[in-house]
């Protein structure tokens, strides 16, 4: 039998502070965690809903240093740019507080001091590269190297960027300190470790056996690691930017991120609720969960829960729903490349238009496999679906009642069957949203309300009731008055997935309660009910507003390519006497034409000073014949003649290739005569 649990506590990743946030963060945790505690607000239980940002760890330092700007400055930034973003969005978190609170240091010292008094760590003494300039201790992040894979420069301590693969530090040919620049030493430092090794047994049974209900993603991914065997993991870095390790002769060593970040749940739950916060994180009887993404499965379902095991007085996650990537027109979402849709950038290119984007986020949850987010999809989804179906089936049932009953809720009469059947049909179909959302299926429980809009309009479209006002309002006041019960019980219906509608469709409905309870029901509103005013819910988007969004990638894609541009390596180096064995000739094209059944090529008459001769040239996707008569090219004279497209070819013309494949015919700066030497 399922346990009943009392209450909720529901987390939901916390971002790290040294950036803004994206659709990726959105669909893979924000979003679906919010349509979760929405359900449950709506449906009376007791819930929390625990955010806040990670301000620790070593790419804020990173940033900071490239910036000239001190860590807690990074942290400020974007702290507030990502809580403002949030609010915007309506995720609509208890609290959303930070890691670099005094709560939160003290919290996560107490906790590792606690582990540390059980003899839950052990200490263990390595190697690592110190920097002897800067007199510091280098994280991964702060070496860099020669790729001992694809030997570019420039890989990290920990990846190559180039060519993907992990690293060690120690694999790095040629390692060097980013912060001074000097070749680091390898010096000896003591580090507390978590043994997850001791940890297996029970991590084997809890997860493996205890909750196998987990999505096969984050159960799979739990099960190759214990598989793997699991290794103890150092809980302490040598950094200068984190909270300090709470015991003597640790100086200079503060909690690694993931050690204290996962702390940050509960610390904000403690600055919520300073009296209360305990009973949300250990009693048996409440249900915790967590809400994040692939690359946090680890350290959520091994690693915290070990540490709070060592630790031995916290309950531990009944669920944690791991959402897969999401990529952006077909390529993974990047921050270092700025590949993404930025949060703060929608929201001044679509003002009031969150809930478009939380739709089509949900629509696209990449809930099993990694999704993709095109603006085309993001277009169609709002103009086929939101205003479609789900804002034309509200218009048209307000507006009717506004036309035939003065905005009044008008008295059903007599149900026919079909009257019935699509009533039914929409008690059945709270059933299964709600069977959807208690299983974290967001993508087919929005599906299952977008269809309650569907059926909305096909009652509509199939009794057509302007047709009937001239014959008989009886029968129109029952359909609209099932219309508007149908209208009412979408705003709640909706009301996790698309707050910002929902609340504007209530406003329009003049509805004082909101409570799932009552979806289903055939009498939200009574007759006689005043409506107020019919607004649009949703807008059609134009191509052109889509189309900017596209060619706003395209640009970052280009200058992606641009800034990643490095010329070829130089050959090698060849004698003097085999340079001046290629005779180059500037030539002045007198004839250009299209080589028939050859989209690249062209063929050329070019008077070389003596005679005139044939070129065949493979630039026809770069030039219209009729642009190069006239001009002067250089081209190699000396080549054998060769056949092409059966054209005999009489040398080669010169060209630039662009980084992106383009050509660019060589011409001489100013007019010389034809047959001129080139040297
Ligand atoms: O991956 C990340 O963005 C981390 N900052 C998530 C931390 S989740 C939790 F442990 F706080
Ligand atoms: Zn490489």
């Amino acid at each position: 039998m399922e346990k009943k649990f009392k209450r909720t506590t529901v987390t939901s990743a916390l971002p790290y502070a040294n950036g803004p946030v994206h659709i990726g963060h959105m669909a893979g945790v924000y979003v679906p965690a919010d349509i979760y505690v929405r359900y449950l607000r709506l449906k009376k239980e007791d819930v929390i809903f625990i955010g806040g940002s990670d301000e620790h760890g070593v790419p804020i330092t990173i940033r900071a240093k490239k910036e000239g700007v001190t860590p807690q400055d990074i942290v400020d930034r974007f702290h507030n740019l990502i809580k403002d973003s949030f609010e915007k969005f309506g995720i609509s978190f208890d609290i959303y507080s930070r890691t670099t609170s005094k709560t939160h240091h003290d919290l996560a010292s107490q906790i590792f001091r606690t582990i540390y008094d059980k003899n839950g760590f052990i200490e263990q003494t390595s190697e690592q590269y110190y920097d002897e300039e800067a007199h510091q201790f280098l994280a991964d992040r702060y070496i860099t190297g020669e790729c001992p894979h694809c030997h570019s420069e420039g890989a990290y301590g920990d990846q190559c960027e180039k060519c993907g693969t992990s690293l060690s530090p120690t694999d790095l040919i040629n390692p060097k300190s980013t912060i001074s620049g000097s070749k680091p030493v390898m010096k000896e430092t003591k580090h507390w470790y978590l043994p997850l090794d001791q940890h297996e047994a029970w991590l084997r049974k809890w997860i493996l056996e205890d909750h196998k209900e987990w999505r096969p993603n984050v159960y799979g991914q739990c099960k190759s690691w214990l598989d793997m065997g699991l290794q103890p993991r150092a809980v302490s870095r040598d950094l200068d930017w984190g909270i300090p390790v709470p015991v003597e002769g640790a100086d200079g060593k503060v909690l690694y991120v993931w050690f204290d970040a996962p702390i940050g749940y509960i610390s904000n739950t403690k600055e919520l609720l300073p009296d209360s916060w305990e009973t949300w994180w250990k009693d048996e009887d409440t249900r915790l969960v967590h809400f994040i993404g692939k690359d946090n499965i680890v350290f959520h379902c091994i690693v915290f829960p070990a540490m709070l095991k060592a630790e031995g007085s916290y309950i531990l996650p009944d669920n944690v729903p791991g959402n897969e990537f999401l990529n952006l027109e077909g390529d993974k979402i990047s921050t270092s490349r700025n590949w993404a849709v930025w949060l703060h950038e929608y929201l001044e290119d679509f003002p009031g238009k969150q809930d478009v984007l939380r739709y089509v986020l949900t629509a696209n949850a990449p809930e099993s496999k990694d999704n993709d987010f095109t603006w085309k999809d993001f277009q169609a989804r709002n103009n086929n679906e939101l205003v479609a179906v789900y804002g034309n089936f509200v218009n048209r049932a307000l507006v009717l009642t506004h036309k035939y009953f003065e905005g009044k809720v008008p008295q059903r009469g007599e149900l026919t069957d079909y009257d019935q059947e699509t009533l039914k049909e929409f008690a059945d179909v709270k059933l299964e949203v709600e069977k959807l959302l208690d299983i974290f299926k967001f993508r087919d429980a929005q599906k299952e309300a977008m269809n309650l809009a569907r059926i909305g309009n096909k009652y509509l479209a199939d009794t057509e009731p302007w047709k009937l006002a001239k014959t008989d309002m009886a029968r129109v006041a029952t359909i609209l008055n099932i219309s508007m019960q149908l209208v009412a019980n979408l705003s709640i219906a909706f009301e996790p997935f698309l707050p910002f509608s929902s609340k504007k469709l209530r406003e329009m409905l003049n509805m004082e309660t909101f409570d799932w309870a009552t979806l289903g029901s055939t009498d939200l509103l009574a007759a006689g009910h005043p409506l107020n005013k019919a607004e649009l819910l949703f807008e059609k988007l134009e191509d052109d507003v889509i189309d900017a969004q596209i060619q706003r990638l395209a640009d970052i894609k280009k200058a992606n390519e641009e800034a990643n541009y490095k010329a070829k390596p130089i050959r090698e180096n060849i004698a003097f006497d085999d340079f001046t064995k290629l005779d180059i000739r500037v030539g002045t094209v007198l004839e250009c034409q299209k080589v028939p059944k050859a989209d690249k090529l062209l063929q050329f008459k070019i008077d070389d000073g003596l005679e005139t001769r044939t070129i065949v040239s493979g630039i026809a996707m770069y030039y219209k014949p009729e642009d190069l008569v006239g001009k002067q090219v250089c081209f190699i004279a000396n080549l054998a003649p060769r056949k092409l497209k059966g054209i005999v070819s009489e040398g080669m013309i010169l060209s630039a290739e662009n980084n992106d494949g383009t050509l660019a015919v060589i011409t001489p700066e100013k007019l010389v005569k034809p047959g001129s030497e080139v040297k």
